[in-house]
């Protein structure tokens, strides 16, 4: 099995080297895409000029007639080959970004899902699932639209400003000068209202967001909106948040209001300004007609180029943002991380061995301390116990879904942690408490477990769980799709479709965290004959509340707060008459209690007190 470790993406944590990162791998596209801007600009930019050369040219003939374009041949070739140019390059620029565009896409959202893949179980499930997709299009589209804004607005402009100022020295440097002025104040206006409008425009986000998430939860919720006849309140509570966000957003367009007052008063005092200085020069007979002619087209052009700058410069903080925030979130180290030479886990036994493992989920929190517990292979374990004994924990630590803080936990004398997870993950067929299944067909779900599994090897899994019939009366079989994780099958549904995959999965190792607790007596009964068969020469792990489950396997753990405080077969236990006798009397083939009950339980298990 290949190590992942070392195809692992490493991603930059910080916003500027992330994207640079992306950026890299194009570089000469990058580079042939900003010659093709900067030729194509410059191009337009020299129309003007080519303008004054013609309006020159033809003020100063006095020849015959029919001569005029002939005298003009040079300026007006200039004139066509500039219009040449900028289609041209224009073009070509397109074509690149049609090309580049959705590969730099591509690339991004593949290299950040590859690393997201490798993040931890206590990663997902302190994140919403539907945040961090929606976080991987925010920082893909973040990239893309950045470098789209820097190559298409910041860098036409600048060379839009550069060769004007080019030519208006060449005409008369006052102009320039002017002109040199105006830009450097407009820049820093512009950068300096896009810096102040950001907070208004992150508040607007940030309400948005929370009107999106509003709306969520309420539609996920419209279950319970409609069994406590509560939709006009939810209507209101909708509502006082779109009045919040009615606020921010009126909040935010007045400030870009105020921006665009700004552009078009700095606009027209360029404007004017050029014109009556290019009239005062003409006048004077420092300028020529064509010169004044250029000046005034090339004013035009500047303010057309500069308007919505402070736009641009605001969309380029908001992408950069998005990329730091998202990058913040989806480039985190990852928690759990296979060693730098981890061999792959061999399982050929399946013994199990957990050594002083101490464990907690949160600082100053422990779930286990010092926990000692030994499986010899192929042994058919049960694990009881109230609810948040730590069952649960003692499989996820097994598949090292957690590292544990102190101690060890090895199979077949290997140390999980210095072995590979895939390997160790491949070594167990685990059956969860709430299993999950993909938005996918019945039979893609099944196959999952073995992906060379033919259809009929899948339908026999199926057959062996008894899933096959009801996936028979599905409306398309083994092709019909389960909806969003699962949500059209019902709880036991689900199991055996879960159990059908664990079979196809054949591992060494088996652990069932209440894979039948959905299931009804009887179904639950026949599903038992096909997992003893299937448990044979396997080391299995069975955690049940229902202790008819368990009591017919080699050995039980009875688990509480975190300790096995009863170790033994089914009639040893009985025979101890502590905990677990007290539980069998208990339940009438039915559940455990759901809270401990020790301290009021009188200590004789025949007259225990009906806490069921
Ligand atoms: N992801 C988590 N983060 C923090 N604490 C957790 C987490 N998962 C479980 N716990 C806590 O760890 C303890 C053991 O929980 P665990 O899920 O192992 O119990 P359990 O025996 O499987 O219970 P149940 O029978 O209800 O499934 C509980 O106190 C629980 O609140
Ligand atoms: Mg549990």
């Amino acid at each position: 099995m290949e190590n992942p470790s070392r195809t692992i993406p490493q991603l930059p944590t910080q916003p500027w080297p992330f994207v640079l990162h992306f950026l890299r791998s194009f570089k000469w596209l990058i580079g042939l895409m900003a010659s093709m801007e900067i030729a194509q600009k410059a191009c337009q930019i020299l129309i003007p000029y080519s303008f004054k050369e013609i309006l020159d040219g033809a003020v100063a003939f006095d020849g015959p007639k029919d001569q005029l374009f002939d005298y003009l041949n040079g300026p007006l070739s200039f004139f066509a080959w500039m219009c040449l140019g900028i289609l041209v390059f224009s073009r070509a620029s397109g074509a690149l970004l049609v090309y580049f565009g959705p590969r730099l896409r591509k690339m991004t959202r593949e290299k950040i899902y590859h690393y997201l893949q490798y993040q931890s179980h206590r990663y997902f499930i302190s994140n919403f699932s539907g945040s961090l997709a929606n976080r991987i299009n925010e920082v893909s589209m973040g990239v893309n639209h950045g470098l789209w804004t820097v190559m298409f607005d910041f860098l036409p402009v600048a060379v839009s400003f550069c060769v004007t100022l080019f030519l208006l020295y060449s005409a008369n440097s006052g102009l320039a000068l002017f002109l040199a002025f105006w830009v450097f104040v407009y820049v820093s206006i512009s950068f300096l209202l896009a810096t102040r409008c950001q907070k208004y425009s992150r508040t607007f986000a940030a309400e948005r967001s929370r009107t999106t998430g509003h709306i969520v939860d309420a539609v996920t919720n419209v279950m319970n909106t409609k069994l406590f006849a509560r939709l006009p309140f939810e209507r209101h509570r909708l509502n006082k948040q779109l009045d919040v966000e009615v606020e921010k957003a009126t909040e935010t367009m007045w400030f870009f209001e105020k921006m665009r007052w700004f552009q078009f008063i700095a606009g027209l005092i360029l404007q004017l300004g050029t014109i009556v200085y290019a009239l005062v020069l003409f006048r004077d007979g420092a300028i020529s007609v064509g010169s004044f002619a250029m000046v005034a087209t090339l004013s035009l052009v500047i303010i057309d180029d500069s308007r919505g700058l402070s736009r641009r410069f605001l969309e380029f903080f908001e992408y950069m943002g998005n990329i730091s925030d998202g990058v913040k979130i989806l480039v985190k180290p990852h928690e759990i991380q296979d060693m730098e030479n981890a061999k792959d886990l061999v399982a050929k036994d399946g013994a199990l061995e957990f050594k002083d493992v101490c464990f907690s989920y949160a600082e100053g929190k422990s779930v286990f301390e010092n926990l000692n517990v030994k499986i010899k292979p192929g042994e058919k374990v049960g694990l009881v116990g109230f609810s948040g004994s730590g069952k649960t924990t003692f499989v996820n630590l097994i598949l090292r879904l957690f590292d544990i803080q102190e101690g060890q936990i090895s199979i077949d004398d290997q140390n999980i942690q210095t072995h590979t997870q895939d390997s160790l993950r491949s070594s167990i067929s685990m059956i969860p408490q709430d299993p999950v299944l993909f938005h996918r067909t019945l039979l893609e779900n099944i196959r999952y477990g073995n992906p060379s599994a033919t259809d009929e090897q899948v339908k026999e899994a199926a057959r062996m769980a008894h899933a096959h019939d009801f996936i028979l009366e599905t409306e398309d079989g083994y092709q019909s799709l389960v909806g969003e994780r699962g949500v059209k099958l019902s709880g036991g549904q689900r199991q055996r479709v879960a159990i059908s995959r664990a079979i196809l999965k054949d591992a060494p190792l088996l652990v069932m965290d209440e894979a039948t607790s959905s299931l009804d007596s009887i179904t639950e009964k026949a599903i038992q004959n096909t997992l003893d068969t299937i448990m044979k020469d396997k080391t299995v792990i069975v955690v049940a509340h229902r202790l008819s489950t368990i009591s017919h396997l080699d050995r039980i753990l009875v688990f509480n707060e975190g300790r096995i405080i009863e170790d033994g077969s089914h009639e040893t236990l009985l025979k101890e008459n502590g905990h677990y006798a007290r539980l069998w009397s208990m339940q009438a083939g039915g559940f455990l209690p759901s809270r401990d009950t020790e301290s009021t339980e009188t200590q004789t298990p025949s007259n225990p007190r009906p806490t069921l």
